[in-house]
């Protein structure tokens, strides 16, 4: 799309937004979408209430609420078609809902935010497939997220600052990639493209991370030290994870939401969430 139309497509779209009736008047200032905007105090990081989504009158998402807390590490489970996707779509400004709120923390208003406006403020989202650039190294790959960050943007031209590379160091270690950082990334494992995806969203330092099928396709080992890495980058911030495999939701989940038919059919613990009746006729059952 040529940058006029874009450019008039996302004013006609600020101007839909304006005018509905649920969208509150934040719109109209632009500091409360900046992560110093960010408010944290309630120990929320996300608030979903009330989604709903339809496509051609069959709801994805119907009046979904959800709430993620700071720090906490959530797996979403749910049958194929459950709206998972959709869920994410609608966090990270890809997708309108027709009806709902969803905020960032206590007052960000992320259904007044675009996409890259959403991911500025600090929320990043691994797709299922990886999107590394193949021809680059791993190290480059870091090295394009840190100058593509507006937070800290340096040109292309410009040598990294100690602090920088330091910090480049510190998310390949973060992902056990310290040693293969002179590899070129379309050569890599699917496992350690998986690892690399992760570390191109962590230098941009988002307080949320949503991650879909992290393990789908990987070797048992792979598995084994994703959960770790998953782990380990929660607490620090919230990490949301989509999941098909049960064994590995079971083994790095504290609080897991079972999702069908666009609401929330039930939340607990694996044990908990194993031993409800209607998780085990919808979905468990006939896993
Ligand atoms: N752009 C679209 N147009 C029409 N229907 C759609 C669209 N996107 C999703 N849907 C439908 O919405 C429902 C929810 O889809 P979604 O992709 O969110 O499910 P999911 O939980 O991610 O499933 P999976 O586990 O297969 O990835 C499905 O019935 C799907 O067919
Ligand atoms: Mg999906």
């Amino acid at each position: 799309m040529n940058p006029v139309t874009q450019k008039m497509q996302q004013m006609l779209q600020r101007t839909r937004d304006y005018w509905r009736t649920d969208r509150s008047w934040d719109i109209a200032n632009p500091h409360l979408r900046s992560r110093d905007a960010l408010d944290f105090s309630h120990g929320i990081a996300l608030y979903l209430e009330g989604i709903t989504v339809s496509f051609d009158g069959f709801r994805a998402l119907n009046d979904l609420t959800l709430y993620v807390r700071t720090g906490e590490l959530r797996c979403i489970i749910g049958a194929n078609g459950a709206g998972k996707t959709t869920m994410m779509d609608v966090i990270t400004g890809k997708l309108r809902p027709d009806s709902g709120q969803a905020y960032f923390g206590q007052s960000m208003n992320l259904l007044a935010m675009n996409e890259s406006e959403i991911s500025e403020a600090g929320i990043g989202r691994k797709f299922q497939k990886p999107t590394v650039l193949a021809n680059f190294s791993v190290f480059d790959n870091l090295e394009l997220s840190l100058r593509m960050d507006k937070s800290v943007f340096s040109s292309l031209t410009a040598r990294l600052t100690g602090e920088q590379r330091d910090r480049i160091e510190e998310v390949l270690a973060i992902v056990g990639m310290t040693e293969d950082r002179h590899l070129i990334a379309g050569n890599l494992s699917h496992g350690k493209k998986q690892w690399l995806e992760i570390g191109i969203l962590l230098i941009q330092d988002p307080y949320l991370l949503l991650v879909e099928a992290p393990v789908a396709g990987m070797t048992v080992e792979g598995t084994e030290l994703s959960a770790e890495l998953l782990v380990s980058l929660a607490g620090e911030r919230s990490v949301v994870v989509v999941e098909h495999d049960m064994e590995f939701v079971r083994s790095i989940a504290r609080t897991v939401t079972v999702l069908h038919q666009g609401s929330v059919l039930a939340e607990g613990s694996m044990d908990e969430i194993q031993a409800d009746a209607r998780v085990r006729e919808v979905y468990l059952g006939k896993a």
